[in-house]
């Protein structure tokens, strides 16, 4: 189950990226918003957030720029948020950071890109390796 949220600034680009997941029949929760009204980003990175944490399964977080979702996203418990551009970044933030929620821009991402960060960020596994000690300790951060 991948879970997917976007605020007002995201809603368009969700709507699109939902139809595009559709298609290749993977499942997907929808946590909101249903509509291109006003909504607060970090209510929405709140609840993709804790179902992905504690699931552990994917996310999907789309705003104006991505920045707030992945802001929101990253204060909870388990989860790495990625704000990702392009395949690339969209690429080694599984293969390097593990990242478990994509995070991007319904301003400033277009629908090819999207589509590509988001099959890639589904598809690509962690390299493990000297990263996983990385990825601890960014985790032990939350001790903090
Ligand atoms: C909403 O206008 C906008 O601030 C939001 O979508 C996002 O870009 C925040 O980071």
């Amino acid at each position: 189950m991948i879970f997917i949220g976007s605020d007002h600034g995201g809603f368009e680009l969700k709507e699109q990226i939902k139809g595009f997941l559709k298609e290749k029949d993977i499942k997907i929760e929808d946590v909101g918003c249903f509509s291109a009204e006003s909504v607060d980003y970090p209510d929405i990175a709140r609840a993709v957030a804790l179902k992905v944490a504690s699931s552990n399964s994917k996310g999907i977080l789309i705003c104006g720029t991505g920045i707030g979702m992945s802001i929101a996203a990253n204060k909870i418990r388990g989860v790495r948020c990625a704000l990702c551009h392009d395949a690339y970044t969209a690429e080694f933030a599984r293969r390097h950071n593990d990242a478990n929620i994509i995070a991007f821009g319904g301003r400033t991402a277009g629908l090819e890109v999207a589509k590509q960060m988001v099959e890639i960020f589904l598809n690509t596994p962690f390299d493990g390796g000297r990263h996983e000690r990385r990825v601890k300790k960014i985790m032990e951060l939350e001790e903090i």
